[in-house]
């Protein structure tokens, strides 16, 4: 049996995770919008990974036998400078919710809730992941800068990185 403090903190993470959910296809929309299609289809894909972190706790909280309590989202924000700062809040986006998994893990392990503590151990791996492949695609932007055929080549890259159903439209 999940504590109550243990059912809450997972219930905002839940609420992080769909947030992280909004705000990649947030920043989707807006690459769509600029007609860098790459750009676009990464990001969706990557929201849709957000989706399934947010649904793997919820499943664990019912799992559990706990409450899952669903909250408003928050506007994601929808307005970028350039290509870069995309991305930098992604990376800041990334480091946020590390710092949350790593307190949820902390509380875990004051409850001696082990299970929680395993289950949580994969959220750590994926973060170390999220937060490196973010960052690569940061370090590549700003060798290009505002280059026109580097962004171009990026997007394209990206593009092709991306599962088909994100490119397509038919992502779920
Ligand atoms: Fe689910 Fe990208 O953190």
């Amino acid at each position: 049996m999940l504590s109550e403090k243990m059912q809450a903190a997972l219930n905002a993470q839940v609420n992080m995770e769909f947030n992280a959910f909004y705000t990649y296809l947030s920043m989707s929309a807006h690459f769509e919008n600029q007609g860098f299609r790459g750009f676009a289809a990464w990001l969706r894909h990557h929201a849709t990974e957000e989706n399934g972190h947010a649904m793997k706790l919820y499943d664990y909280l019912n799992e559990r036998r706990g409450k899952v309590t669903l909250k408003a989202l928050g506007d994601p924000p929808t307005e970028w400078a350039d290509t870069v700062s995309v991305f930098e809040d992604a990376l800041k986006h990334e480091q946020k919710v590390t710092a949350s998994i790593n307190r949820l893990v902390d509380l875990a392990y004051e409850e001696r809730d082990h299970a929680t503590a395993s289950f949580l151990q994969w959220f750590v791996d994926e973060q170390v992941e999220e937060e490196a492949i973010v960052d690569a695609v940061l370090n590549d932007l700003r060798r290009v800068g505002d280059f026109g055929p580097g962004l171009f080549m990026l997007d394209n890259q990206l593009g092709a990185q991306t599962p088909a159903e994100a490119a397509t439209g038919d992502a779920t």
